[in-house]
């Protein structure tokens, strides 16, 4: 089976945790120290702060962007749920805003109209690892006073006009989880260029804690260990080899799969490289899905779909007063989007299994 994800992991992986549990400190300590000042020198921003998951990192960033109860966060209904469930619990309320139906991200010429004087901030996602309209979105945010916290979780390398994910907004939030584009099993990253942000993070990750046992304010416990951070430092070193062999196996795709009417192929905006943590085709209303990806299994490709429902239909996000049809080009590619495997494993020969796998699923 040619699988959707498959972390890469080598001897360097290897050698370095066991570095860490020779080592006997296996808590936040200098591996986490690297890989921090080594992120942060990779987006070109000031601070790196390592915590346990892409989650947290965006917990802690909206946390130091001052959002509190009652305030709003605009934000896309089309994205994994971790990017709102830390607006929810700060007491805040995602305002949603229809996707792009091209690049699957926010809609930044709908932003205006959902902003209101209890705004606090914008979290737009780079879906499958393409940013989204930054310039538009920094004239908007900028205007209206308003932080940007990027969900770059899919996104680590992508850039906007030769500006890297991470370095885009006022923080940039990343994932380590197994499948993303670099990994350590959990974890993940937020950056800023901002000092007081940075000692708010620091603050946040370890229970509110500014010095030896003073609280000033509630934190949690958002720490990586350095088993984690040994495994991330090397992924990172990794991070361009493993983009451009997702970018090759995009590219042969968008050959291999060019001029079949039934599918949609990724699209790139301008400005913008991608760095495909997904590669998502959208199928054609008259192709059921469920059977489009029960004849791909059957030839040996495992695809995934992310996501089958757009976040608005869940009941947490509903009873804010959400209902099927408030988001209609979210709910339509929700139902039609098919993302195949590019992982750095993925061989030209996979290639060519997928895209026959393909063509004989669409012409059954
Ligand atoms: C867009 C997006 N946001 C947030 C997250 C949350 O990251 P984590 O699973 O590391 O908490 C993920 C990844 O799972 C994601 O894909």
């Amino acid at each position: 089976m040619i699988n959707i994800a498959s972390p890469v992991i080598e001897e360097e992986e290897r050698r370095a945790v066991n570095e860490v549990i020779e080592s006997g400190m296996l808590a936040q300590g200098p591996k986490v120290a690297e890989l921090e000042e080594n992120w942060a020198k990779y987006c070109g921003v000031k601070h790196a702060l390592a915590v346990n998951s892409g989650t947290a990192a965006i917990h802690c960033a909206l946390y130091a962007a001052g959002v509190g109860e009652g305030d709003e966060v605009i934000t896309t209904p089309y994205s994994f749920i971790a990017t709102i469930n830390p607006i929810l619990m700060l007491g805040a309320r995602p305002v949603l805003v229809d996707i792009d139906e091209e690049t699957f991200n926010i809609d930044v010429s709908k932003i205006e109209a959902a902003i209101t004087d209890k705004t606090k901030a914008i979290i737009p996602v780079d879906l499958y690892g393409q940013p989204c309209d930054w310039k538009e979105l920094r004239e908007i945010a900028d205007k209206h006073e308003l932080k940007i916290i990027e969900d770059a979780c899919q996104a680590i390398g992508a850039e906007y006009d030769g500006v890297k994910t991470g370095a885009l907004g006022d923080f940039g939030c990343f994932s380590l989880y197994a499948t993303k584009n670099i990994m350590c099993g959990e974890g993940g990253v937020v950056t800023t260029n901002s000092d007081d942000a940075a000692a708010a993070i620091r603050s946040f990750r370890q229970h509110g804690m500014t010095s030896s046992y003073e609280y000033a304010d509630l934190g949690y416990n958002y720490r990586m260990s350095d088993l984690h951070g040994a495994i991330a430092v090397e992924q990172l070193k990794k991070v361009e080899d493993f983009t451009n062999r997702r970018q090759h196996n995009a590219n042969m795709l968008n050959e291999a799969l060019a001029g079949i009417e039934e599918i949609v192929l990724p699209k790139i905006a301008s400005n913008r490289n991608h760095v495909y943590h997904q590669y998502t085709i959208l199928l054609d209303k008259s192709i059921r899905r469920d059977d489009f990806i029960a004849k791909l299994r059957e030839k040996g490709v495992g695809a995934g779909v992310y996501y089958p429902k757009p976040l608005h239909v869940y009941p947490h996000i509903s009873k804010l007063g959400y209902k099927v049809g408030d988001f209609p080009v979210a709910e339509d590619l929700a139902a039609r989007v098919v993302s195949l495997p590019v992982h750095p494993k993925v061989t030209d020969a996979d290639i060519e299994v997928i895209a026959n796998a393909i063509k004989e699923a669409v012409n059954d």
